[in-house]
């Protein structure tokens, strides 16, 4: 076993974008070594320290240099390579990303890898560029991790996750341009990632709407949600920008229904809440076990109504579920839609006579914004930031993380009539 690069730290450039990294290899392969060290020059400025050898090596050294944050290891010929990595894993810095190398193509090995907390395994022979993209990815998501347990000791130590329920009494009326925007709006003004989850796992817009790609493992994850991981969390929630994340799958039609199990979705709530203090859930309106199920686990929920009649006879339904499923939850009502208010069959005095309480926020139609959004597979707030949705959100956002909040329940003493106040009736009866 030889040295092929000589162990030093690797100082950092004042101006550099990233840090050089302190980094280390044991690569029993010699094209594979060579081509491990090509791909570290850049992020190590030419220090790396890459020798021949395997695990074995590795376990072998006592002391490890406090500040190495990247290991890359050949797995070699180990007779049990998860248990070797466990044990290796709880010998480094913890800070210290690792990543595997082996002979070995096997899924299994890969999962059984990352739950001891490798941060990624790559089977060899790999092309050249490989293990630089492969440690381009760590450190993003480190950087991810790292960020998030910054902002997390810099918030107040009672700042409680927070999920944002956005759903839409009716179909169309723009709860998913909502959900987006808010959640856009709400990382910039905090500095802090927040993650948007589409709980329409057969037909959620969400993804599309930023230009991102579903995944398969959604599903599998509400299912499991024990099984989430931080790994599986860093490889699921897409990031979109500097502090927005989102995750949404996209089930066959013809799949069959997911029956979520009891407290499924609170359960995987408090998965991610790990990674996210913030999470902004676009809620489905045709699974009523989902939904349910997001509303009961939410901590503030947006409900959103167009000026029509049905919009405002199923937001007095839904603010009603909601009372029941979800009484501690802080409820916030928006009107919505791409109609024009002056033109529409309802006036917000009319919503908020049925409802009995004040709207929050009136998102105004701007069907160029909504479009532009789409346009550019972004959130309406970066895309069309004089917007006047923009502008009707923003008192929203900032009452959001703000301790009262904004809005709350004002009872609205006059009487409600005609068509608008037989939904009250009918309600008060039930
Ligand atoms: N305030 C608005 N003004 C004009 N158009 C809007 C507005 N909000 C949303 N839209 C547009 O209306 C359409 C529906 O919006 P969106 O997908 O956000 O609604 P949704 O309530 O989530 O719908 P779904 O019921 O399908 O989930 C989109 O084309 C969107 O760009
Ligand atoms: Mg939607």
């Amino acid at each position: 076993m030889s040295a092929t690069a000589t162990a030093q730290r690797p100082t950092s450039t004042a101006g550099e974008e990233r840090p050089s990294l302190s980094a280390m290899a044991f690569v029993s392969d010699a094209v594979m070594m060579s081509r491990v060290s090509a791909d570290l020059f850049n992020v190590t400025a030419g220090k790396a320290n890459v020798r021949d050898g395997t695990i074995d090596s590795a376990l072998a050294i006592s002391e490890w240099p406090r500040d190495l944050d990247l290991l890359i290891v050949d797995l070699g010929d180990a007779g049990d390579p998860v248990a070797d990595a466990a044990a290796l894993k709880t010998a480094v810095p913890g800070t210290c990303l690792v990543i595997g190398v082996g002979r070995i193509n096997d899924v299994a090995l890969y999962r059984d890898l990352l739950a001891v907390g490798f941060n990624d395994y790559l089977a060899m022979p790999f092309a050249e560029g490989t293990m630089a993209r492969a440690v381009d990815r760590a450190m993003e998501a480190r950087e991810r991790t790292g960020g998030a347990m910054v902002q997390h000791a810099g918030v107040a130590k009672d700042a409680k996750p927070r999920t944002l329920s956005v759903i839409g009494a009716r179909g169309g009326v723009g709860a998913t341009t909502a959900a987006v925007t808010i959640a856009a709006m709400l990382g910039a003004r905090l500095h802090e990632e927040v993650l948007l989850i589409d709980f329409d796992l057969h037909y959620g817009s969400l993804m599309l709407a930023l230009d991102l790609e579903a995944i398969d493992a959604l599903r599998e994850a509400l299912d499991q949600p024990d099984r989430i991981d931080a790994l599986f969390i860093q490889q699921v929630a897409q990031k979109k920008s500097e502090y927005l994340y989102a995750m949404g799958a996209e089930e066959p039609p013809s799949g069959g229904g997911f029956q979520a199990r009891p407290h499924a979705a609170s359960d995987f709530l408090r998965s991610f809440h790990r990674r996210f203090r913030w999470i902004v859930a676009d809620v489905p309106r045709g699974d009523p076990v989902i939904q349910r199920q997001v509303l009961e686990a939410s901590s503030d929920i947006l409900l959103i109504t167009d000026l029509s009649l049905p919009g405002v006879r199923d937001a007095m339904r839904l603010q009603q579920m909601v009372r029941e499923v979800a009484p501690g939850a802080k409820l916030h009502i928006a009107t919505s839609g791409a109609v024009d208010a002056r033109r529409s069959a309802v006036k917000v005095a009319d919503v908020e006579r049925t409802l009995k309480r004040k709207v929050d926020c009136q998102i105004p139609a701007d069907a160029a914004a909504a479009l532009s959004a789409i346009n550019f597979g972004k959130p309406l707030s970066e895309a069309a930031p004089s917007s006047g949705i923009v502008k009707a959100l923003r008192p929203l956002v900032g009452g959001l993380d703000a301790p009262g909040g904004v809005g709350g329940a004002v009872s609205i003493a006059q009487k409600a009539s005609g068509l608008l106040g037989r939904f009250g009736q009918g309600l008060k009866k039930k």
